[in-house]
């Protein structure tokens, strides 16, 4: 590996007692790039985390930290600096302490020491905090001083395992937005786990998605919504989930029309030619891809089971004749409740078809 920087993946493999936990994963992330893991819980975010921190060991393949083979390296050499979830300060030591903690086992001389705790609790804004205890800080505070002790080491590479999810939502926002100005002040690349969608679209260069031992998908974030490599990532990825109802393939036109359980025809815009052979389909649709229509309008019927409301927008929880559920949208104000036969208007132009294997087929992509 020569002139390519920034972090390289290749064929990590993991399994604990013989449960493989990753099974060939390659990645590549340029440098000061800021990437999310997105992935259900036992995905191997953490553990993919670890090895690259040098926490763990993997079972096969290679970590490569700008041009350097970093997995022979113990953790102190590697260039990454790693915030955990539960970080633990020491707490018989005061904030400057324990950011000089690592630096001082280091033996980096002192009066460096100081220099690199002055410049972190500027960036951090923190400098007030120096020499409290973490029990006179409030989790924020605590949070940031976690951070710092990452960002005295300098590294080329942040690993951040959860590290806001333990902040209530409100500091968690704040903290949110620190980490994006935090961002632009270090010169360094970040790997951030998160189980936070809105968190990784905020702060995310590209997200990666995990599931099943493997990356499902890599791409910046309104990629991952608008055209999910698979039924997996599509379900995963947006909240309330991506409606995935059976459909029928219908024969010609330049693209795709389907046909759902009640017969109602749904003509998307992905391109018939790029589906596989055969008819049977699935057909993706989100909520903002449906509308509750007045006045006996829309495509197909359908009773309503739940109406949640959001304030400036309705989700209403459909069921078709054919017995598919359907996520659909209405206005804030509007009126229908349980029970309630309504038109549903599908969007086509919104939709997206996956094939038996899962695979995501989606319009094209605006030029
Ligand atoms: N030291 C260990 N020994 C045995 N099994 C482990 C060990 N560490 C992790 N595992 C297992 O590996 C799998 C992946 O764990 P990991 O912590 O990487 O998941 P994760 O994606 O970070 O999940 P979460 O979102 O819950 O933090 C899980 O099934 C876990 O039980
Ligand atoms: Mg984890």
């Amino acid at each position: 590996m020569t002139g390519v920087s920034g972090l390289q993946l290749r064929n990590i493999r993991k399994a604990f007692k013989g449960l493989q936990v990753l099974d060939g994963v390659d990645l590549d992330v340029a440098p000061r790039e800021f990437i999310a893991f997105l992935g259900p819980s036992g995905s191997g975010k953490s553990t993919l985390l670890r090895i690259i921190a040098g926490l763990e060991t993997s079972d096969d393949g290679e970590v490569v930290l700008d041009e350097r083979r970093i997995d022979t390296l113990p953790p102190g050499e590697r260039g990454v600096a790693m915030v955990f979830q539960h970080y633990a300060l020491y707490p018989h030591m005061s904030v400057r302490e324990n950011m000089a903690f690592g630096l001082k086992n280091a033996k980096v001389p002192r009066e460096q020491i100081d220099s690199l705790i002055l410049d972190a609790a500027r960036v951090l804004e923190i400098e007030p905090l120096l020499d409290r205890k973490p029990g006179q800080l409030s989790g924020g505070q605590r949070q940031r001083v976690a951070i710092g002790r990452a960002i005295v080491k300098r590294p080329k590479l942040f690993l951040l395992d959860e590290p806001l999810s333990n902040l209530d939502a409100a500091l968690r926002l704040r903290t949110r937005v620190e980490l994006a100005q935090l961002r632009q002040r270090v010169d360094a690349g970040v790997i951030m786990v998160t189980h936070d969608q809105a968190e990784a679209m905020t702060l995310a260069d590209r997200i990666v998605v995990f599931n099943d031992r493997r990356i499902q998908q890599v791409a910046p974030p309104m990629e991952i919504y608008a055209r999910p490599a698979n039924r997996f990532v599509a379900q995963f990825v947006g909240s309330p989930s991506m409606t995935i109802i059976p459909a029928v393939l219908q024969d010609g036109g330049p693209n795709a029309t389907v046909t759902l359980g009640d017969s109602v025809a749904v003509a998307t815009e992905v391109p018939r030619d790029s589906l596989p052979a055969g008819e049977s389909v699935e057909l993706g649709l989100r909520p903002e891809g449906v509308r509750v229509c007045r006045d006996g309008e829309g495509t197909t019927g359908a009773t309503i089971e739940l109406v949640e409301r959001l304030g400036e927008r309705s989700l209403v929880y459909a069921r078709l004749s054919d017995g598919s559920s359907v996520t659909a949208e209405d206005e804030g104000t509007t009126t229908v409740k349980f029970g309630d036969r309504v038109g549903l208007r599908i969007d086509g132009s919104a939709a997206h078809l996956f094939g038996p294997d899962g695979t995501g087929y989606h319009r094209p992509a605006a030029a």
